[in-house]
């Protein structure tokens, strides 16, 4: 990490055999052979704005209440601006180790900008096949100064639908949840973002490593990006009808065009449990690298969390009030393990 090499340079170097420290005990190892793709199918999310809106309003929630992860099409991002945004992750990641270098942790021109590999690396007993660069911001074009000079235009437009994608899903959920969705609830719930390329490179034996160990996202809802390789495995929490059987893990097939959402800690935290943070984690490959683009939605550090009121007088509370700064802090302290960060909450 130090210099800017990550796995990519390791890789790059040549290797036969994955090094021990990236060798996952077997409980956390993916079985491939064992798993089915996630048999839903994606959602178009134009036809919210015409007469079928309330059957996709009713497949949007169903999908967030159940598996807590979903695709959408038709949601307002041209394929090409997609594909783009791959190739400057590509481009980014293929660069010199010493130009990624300069953002990394402790170096980068902004404290929000961060390039590095694994996730807590000096928590994890094994570390993560993936190298990334992100981004923590509230405003964009302000935050997108600081951002590699190669990845700038594109990247700008993907945050700026991600983000009016997110308003119209929680317009969607909150209405549902029987609470008036306004402007304050839903900023209050996306008031800071953060973007992330991640970099998969190949492994030498992807049956002993994961690019992501298991967990659930911290914010309200999530869109991610992920290019044609496929190896992202959400586990279903509870049986669902026509989907899959609980504790059972499902790859979310990649779908040309296609971007996929999902919901996260904070959402569940406010929606008194209606909504379901999915477990998901991520598997290597050994022909070819892989790249996801997510845009994280959250509440700010600063903002008090918990269930909404019109939830807990109806149902008592499921979660208690916290500060979300709390809530990061608990996460990035720890190495990925499950939903264990949303205990912090109960
Ligand atoms: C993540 O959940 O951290 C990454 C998901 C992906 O790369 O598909
Ligand atoms: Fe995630």
């Amino acid at each position: 990490v130090q210099d800017g090499y990550g796995v990519k340079g390791m890789v790059d170097l040549g290797l036969s055999k994955v090094p021990a420290p990236y060798i996952q005990p077997p409980k956390e190892r993916i079985d491939k052979q064992n798993s089915r793709m996630c048999p839903l199918q994606p959602i178009d999310l134009s036809k919210l704005d015409g007469p079928e809106h309330d059957r996709v309003a009713e497949e949007i929630v169903r999908a967030a209440s159940t598996l807590g992860f979903f695709q959408v099409v038709n949601h307002g991002m041209p394929i090409e601006l997609l594909e783009k945004l791959k190739d400057t992750a590509h481009m980014f990641f293929g660069q010199a180790p010493e130009k990624k270098a300069v953002y990394r942790k402790g170096a980068s021109p902004s404290p929000l900008v961060k390039y590095g590999t694994s996730f807590v690396p000096e928590k994890e007993k094994a570390l993560e096949w993936k190298d990334y660069i992100s981004m923590t911001y509230t405003d964009d074009v302000e935050a997108l100064q600081q951002w590699p000079q190669e990845c700038k235009e594109v990247l700008l437009e993907y945050l700026k639908t991600s983000v009016m994608m997110v308003r119209k899903l929680l317009e969607v959920l909150m209405e549902n949840l029987g609470v008036k969705p306004d402007n304050s609830k839903i900023d209050a719930l996306i008031g800071s973002k953060m973007v992330n390329m991640n970099f998969y490179p190949t492994c030498p034996d992807p049956e002993l490593t994961v690019g992501v160990g298991r967990h659930s996202d911290m914010g309200a809802l999530t869109v991610l990006l992920q290019d044609g390789i496929g190896g992202l495995y959400v586990k279903v929490e509870d049986d669902i009808e026509n989907v899959g059987k609980k504790g059972e893990w499902m790859e979310i097939p990649p779908v040309d065009g296609a971007i996929v959402i999902n919901v996260g800690d904070a959402l569940q935290i406010i929606s008194n449990g209606t909504y379901k943070s999915a477990e998901h984690r991520v598997r290597t490959t050994s022909t070819k690298s892989r790249v996801s683009i997510p845009v994280f939605t959250m509440p700010k550090p600063s903002e008090k969390i918990g269930p909404l009121p019109e939830l807990v007088e109806r149902d008592g509370a499921r979660f208690r009030e916290l500060v979300f700064q709390d809530y990061i802090n608990n996460f990035f302290s720890n190495a990925h393990d499950g939903k264990n960060s949303l205990h912090f909450a109960q």
